[in-house]
């Protein structure tokens, strides 16, 4: 039978504890909310909502097709100018999505003969961008620099290194300046992606490169989503202009891919230019992280020092996991789960999101309802 293989996949996915379903989502919701991405709380702003509207009005439902079909929108422009400037590189180019911006980055800077140096605890849209790429990937251990450097040590020719700067599972800090050392060692170029840093770290939420030092060097190239702290979607690829222009000829996810839609740039766009005007948004989401760690951590939680505004809390199995969320869920809190395979070392973990614009009163409840809940 075609397909008969799924039933068999299933029944492993459903004796492991791991199968996944989709729940619905309400427009509206009364549950506490530390499981989306939203850091900054922008995603339903009047702001941003309005660029998405006005975006929309303006230029339609949908980009209509790749730019380089239908042609490239003042608004697209617009939004890849201010993007670079905000987070420090010369030029930006905009994806459909993070995912497509990480895809286009590795293949595109990877060639033929070249070695992709990638961390272990990388996302899996790195980890697509390294199996897509021309050149050979080795993984090396998570956030080690040295391991880095052994590994370019052995090759001759085109070199990259790939790293999260905020690894999603744990919420812990790549050694960017000492990755970029390595890399810089042996004329190799650094792609670092900055999902979680972007509006959370840096000066005013400049992103982690920027806060590292390493924004606007020749040698570093960055990815962001727009999908995280900017509350919209899709994603860019930050770095020299001369990297920016190899991607349009050569980043197949952006030569055939329709463009990043109006309403999503708008959104961006909007989110950014509030992001400019109250940097202290970054801080307040560092500091909310910084508060749910110590008061887990005092409540006997085994949760893990947050770098950025991930807070990861581990669960003794993957079963006992998905019962905490969905008890968590039951009293009022929804938080994050992580299982294998999204976790490398088979640790499944609540995740939760440290959205600068939670109360005491909504950190406080949201780290009594977890303790409560506790397997
Ligand atoms: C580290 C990281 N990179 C890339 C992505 C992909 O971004 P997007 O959702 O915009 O495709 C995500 C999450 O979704 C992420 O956590």
């Amino acid at each position: 039978m075609a397909f008969g293989w799924i039933e068999e996949q299933d029944r492993a996915r459903r004796e492991a504890g791991l199968v996944r379903v989709l729940r619905p989502r309400p427009a509206s919701s009364s549950l506490l909310d530390l499981a989306s991405n939203d850091y900054l709380g922008l995603a339903r702003h009047p702001e941003v909502v309005e660029g998405a509207a006005s975006a929309a009005r303006t230029w339609g439902g949908g980009a209509t097709g790749s730019r380089l079909v239908t042609g490239t929108t003042a608004l697209h422009a617009e939004l890849e100018s201010e993007l670079a400037g905000f987070c420090g590189f010369e030029a930006a180019l905009v994806f459909s999505s993070g995912y497509a911006a990480n895809l286009a980055a590795v293949t595109a800077l990877a060639p033929h003969g070249s070695l992709v140096v990638s961390d272990a605890g990388n996302h899996a849209s790195l980890i697509d961008g390294c199996r897509l790429a021309r050149g050979t990937t080795q993984v090396v251990g998570h956030a080690d620099p040295d391991a880095v450097r052994k590994a370019l040590a052995t090759h001759d020719g085109p070199a990259v290194a790939v790293s999260d700067t905020v690894f999603s599972v744990d919420g812990d800090a790549a050694p960017l300046a000492a990755l970029a050392d390595a890399c810089r060692a042996y004329g190799a170029g650094l792609i670092v992606d900055d999902a979680h840093g972007l509006g959370v770290l840096g000066d005013g939420g400049r992103g982690a490169p920027q806060g590292a030092g390493l924004a606007g060097r020749d040698d570093v190239v960055a990815t962001v989503t727009l999908s995280k702290s900017l509350g919209a979607q899709g994603g860019a690829v930050l770095g020299p202009a001369r990297v920016v222009a190899h991607l349009v000829n050569a980043a197949r996810t952006f030569i055939f891919d329709t463009g990043l839609a109006p309403a999503a740039a708008g959104a961006a766009l909007a989110a950014l230019r509030l992001l400019v005007r109250e940097p202290e948004r970054a801080a307040r989401a560092r500091a909310v992280a910084a508060e749910l760690h110590e008061r887990l951590t005092t409540a006997g939680l085994d949760a893990v020092r947050p770098d950025a505004a991930v807070v990861s809390v581990r669960a003794p199995s993957a079963e006992e996991a998905v019962r905490w969320a969905a008890d968590c869920r039951a009293a009022g809190l929804s938080v994050g789960c992580f299982r294998p395979p999204s976790v490398p070392d088979g640790i499944s973990r609540l995740r939760l999101t440290a959205r600068g614009d939670l109360s005491r009163e909504q950190i406080e409840r949201a780290v009594r309802v977890i303790g409560e809940t506790r397997p």
